[in-house]
């Protein structure tokens, strides 16, 4: 099991305080690692946001929130008395100038301590606060700002951000969270790679055939209707969560662990990526929207009905056949998927190896392709080899399929930490090995904003897929057409 070793004190300034991100994620992940003894005494949480609450009332919304949202196994009335003291509320529109006393006030005098301002707020909102907390003096020798995703809309938007708070922070104190980068598996992905002689000779054009990404979830966008339809899959999901899984798959080994040797390898990845423009699209990308349908036996809403019947283009999947074009991967096609209201909630990085150049087993096709690696971001978090062996017992010679499990990083039925809880420990820290750097959160925009304007210019369709279902029948023929099939869900 690893160990928890307790981070230095700490004020963390949580802006959009009340916001869905902060209850749902970040305050579970804080009573966690403070459950698990990381917090020391005196490290205060101080959320902000523009509705009015005493620090009790507060206290008491937070508290509802984690009664609700943690298994009765994970919460503890004694630990709650003692984690709820460090919360604080302080009201403030960070826009109105005149606010930021009250917060300035709560901060005077903390000064030798670490300072954290975490921004889950809009990120239209990110460089009117950095330049509040500047002017404000309230930047401190040890200060880390943390943005959340999404760093703009688009290239233009995502430098103007960059700029703005980097009038304000040096670069090495800018925190921008992508969580898929705190997942377990994930962490995994380069302990597999990186710590074993077996599989890096095998990791190139030579022996893989393809790799395929996916990040299915069942959820429709529910409550953030509004906000996503604004945005669509290809900006909240592909621009940061799989193209990070892209990189960290596609890598090439980075010198050490250190923090811009792992995103110099990452960058390279990404200034080889083939750029898929209007002339691509078509063959290359597959948009879709999902219809009612039903999942789990339960039916439900299409995606224009959650909007009201309102018309709308926004995507709800996007299925992408990416090019890596470098030594490594030359002609070796990365397929990319994602999309709400699939079959199921699952995300998995699947290595399909090449087939056997001969078989000696001619009647049983499925043994050419059958060595696959699979990596299981979540649930069910593991490893999984799959291969080919004789079915045992006389009779004739049968084979059969076996999946080799790797996954034995035993947790001791432990619980996985959640991917904020780690991320969260390292802004502490001050490591930002496991966040974007600036140079790839604009170059992925860029690769993005040429993807959108081809659907612009070529009026790419939208398809139609049914609730609760793997996707548009137009995911599978893209794959098709080259005599290839995504892994089954
Ligand atoms: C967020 C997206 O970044 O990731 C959401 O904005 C998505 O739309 C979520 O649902 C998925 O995260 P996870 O950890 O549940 O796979």
């Amino acid at each position: 099991m690893a160990k928890f070793v307790p981070v230095e004190i700490f004020d963390l300034v949580i802006f959009g305080g009340v916001g869905d991100l902060a209850l749902r994620k970040l305050m579970p992940a804080l009573y966690h690692r403070d459950h698990d003894g990381q917090l020391p005494a005196g490290c205060r949480i101080i959320s902000v946001g523009r509705s009015t609450f005493s620090n009790d009332e507060f206290r008491a919304k937070v508290g509802g929130s984690l009664r609700e949202k943690l298994p009765d196994s994970e919460f503890s009335d004694e630990l709650w008395g003692s984690f709820s003291q460090r919360l604080q509320y302080v009201t403030a529109d960070a826009l109105d100038p005149s606010n930021w006393q009250g917060l300035k006030n709560v901060l005077d005098g903390f000064e030798d301590r670490i300072r954290v301002f975490y921004l889950a707020t809009a990120p239209k909102l990110f460089g009117a606060i950095a330049s509040g907390l500047s002017q404000n003096g309230m930047i401190t020798p040890e200060v880390r700002i943390v943005l959340e995703k999404p760093v703009g809309n688009d290239y233009a938007s995502a430098r103007e951000i960059n700029d703005r708070v980097g009038e304000c922070f040096p670069e090495d104190s800018i925190f921008r969270i992508d969580h898929y980068l705190g997942k377990e598996t994930v962490q995994n992905l380069l302990a597999l790679r990186f710590a074993n002689s077996l599989f890096e000779p095998l990791w190139n054009r030579g022996n893989i055939d393809n790799v395929q990404i996916t990040v299915s979830e069942d959820l429709g966008v529910g409550g953030r209707v509004e906000f996503y339809d604004q945005v669509g899959t290809l900006r909240d999901m592909v621009q940061n969560h799989m193209m990070q899984l892209l990189c960290l798959t596609a890598m090439e080994p980075p010198t050490s662990q250190d923090q811009e040797a792992v995103r110099n390898e990452k960058m390279k990845v990404l200034r080889a990526l083939k750029p898929i423009g209007p002339a691509e699209v078509k063959r290359s990308t597959v948009r879709g929207q999902y219809q009612a349908g039903a999942i789990d036996g339960e039916a439900v809403d299409g995606y224009l009905d959650e909007l009201r019947g309102k018309d709308s283009r926004t995507e709800t999947f996007v299925a992408l056949k990416v090019q890596v074009d470098n030594w490594r991967w030359s002609n070796v096609p990365f397929y990319l998927r994602t999309g709400k209201r699939l079959k199921k909630k699952y995300s998995e990085i699947v290595i399909q190896f090449q087939a056997v150049p001969h078989s000696i087993f001619p009647e049983l096709i499925d043994a050419r392709t059958a060595n696959r690696l699979i990596i299981r971001l979540q649930p069910d978090e593991g490893v999984k080899l799959s291969l080919m062996a004789k079915d045992p017992g006389p009779g004739g010679f049968e084979l059969r399929q076996v999946a080799l499990d790797l996954s034995d990083c035993d947790s001791g039925g432990a619980r996985y930490p959640d991917a904020y809880e780690r991320l969260l420990v390292e802004v502490i820290r001050g490591n930002p090995a496991l966040f974007m750097r600036r140079d790839e959160v604009e170059f992925a925009w860029r690769w993005i904003d040429r993807i959108i304007a081809g659907w612009d210019e070529s009026a790419q369709p939208i398809e139609a897929y049914v609730a609760g279902t793997s996707g548009p029948t137009a995911s599978s023929l893209m794959l098709d057409r080259e005599g290839r099939s995504w892994f089954p869900d």
